[in-house]
């Protein structure tokens, strides 16, 4: 039987934006269901929640990268009644270096969250969602997934599939009463840079300089969503640079941003 108690499910919500996006739908009186690798950081984070549902929260240790993964996760969720109104497709990994040179078992990794765990949990838990006439699911994409970016070419693909994957399941799911939205942050003072390989010092100081808090950045997807957006650039200075970017050849921007990035790793 499904509980009376709405779940909101959270990928990666060990930490980074992820923790934030529990942290907060919990103070609005959702019950969570936290999901990543680390269980003992989950822990902490369910220990950590507070509002009128947190107590009935849950955590599913779970790497989605794992092929299979985001089915057992669904059939997890499933066996113990958990009814998830609320999906946000927020773990992602990202694998920094030159493209030629990157190791195979990491961009595989990188490829199976991003975007084979996203789009089947979309799946799993969005014609559920269907089914009862309502629902909400918010994919974390990235300003990088806007243009092709060198250094991180693979993990902005994996970004423009996000974008591109939930404004045609949006448009397909239009009237059906399930919303669903894509978070577009530029850089945000995460855990992200060191878990993608980023060595370089100059590097990591300009993205924490140019960057946003996570409590900032998931308050940003959660207002879009709560809104009905398709999508949702977090950071003024994005969003300008998203527009000029956009002004120009597709070619141009990552020919910018290689010089650019020349200078910085
Ligand atoms: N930080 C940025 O600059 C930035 C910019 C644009 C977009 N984003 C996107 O924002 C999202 C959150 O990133 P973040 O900045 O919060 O990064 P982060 O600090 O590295 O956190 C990543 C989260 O994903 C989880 N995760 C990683 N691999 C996983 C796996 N195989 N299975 C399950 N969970 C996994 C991690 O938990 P465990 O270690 O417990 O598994 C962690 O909770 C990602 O989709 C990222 O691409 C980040």
């Amino acid at each position: 039987m499904q509980s009376l108690i709405k779940y909101a499910l959270v990928t990666g919500a060990s930490g980074g934006i992820g923790r934030e996006f529990a942290l907060r739908l919990a103070s609005e009186g959702w019950a969570i269901v936290l999901v990543g690798r680390n269980e003992a950081k989950l822990l902490a984070v369910k220990a950590a929640l507070s509002g009128a549902n947190a107590a009935a929260s849950e955590v599913v240790v779970c790497d989605l990268s794992v092929p299979g993964a985001a089915e057992r996760l669904h059939a997890t969720c499933a066996g113990k009644g958990l009814a998830v109104e609320l999906l946000v497709n927020n773990a992602g990994s990202g694998v920094f270096g030159e493209s030629l040179e990157s190791s195979p078992a990491g961009v595989e990794a990188m490829v199976n969250l991003n975007v084979s765990a996203l789009t089947i949990l979309c799946a799993l838990f969005g014609r559920e969602m269907k089914a009862r006439g309502s629902g909400r699911v918010l994919n974390v994409g990235s300003f990088a997934g806007l243009n092709a970016t060198p250094y991180f070419a693979a993990y902005a693909a994996t970004k423009s599939y996000v974008l591109n994957y939930t404004l045609a399941l949006r448009a397909e799911l239009r009237g059906s009463g399930v919303v669903v939205t894509c978070l577009l942050p530029g850089y945000v003072r995460t855990d992200f840079d060191d878990n993608a390989g980023v060595k370089s010092a100059a590097y990591k100081r300009f993205s924490s300089a140019n960057g946003l808090g996570p409590e900032e950045v998931a308050a940003v997807g959660l207002a879009a969503l709560e809104d009905g957006k398709a999508f949702a650039i977090a950071g003024a200075r994005n969003r300008i640079a998203a527009f000029l970017f956009g002004l120009l050849p597709r070619t141009a921007p990552p020919a910018i941003m290689k010089s650019f990035l020349d200078r910085l790793v």
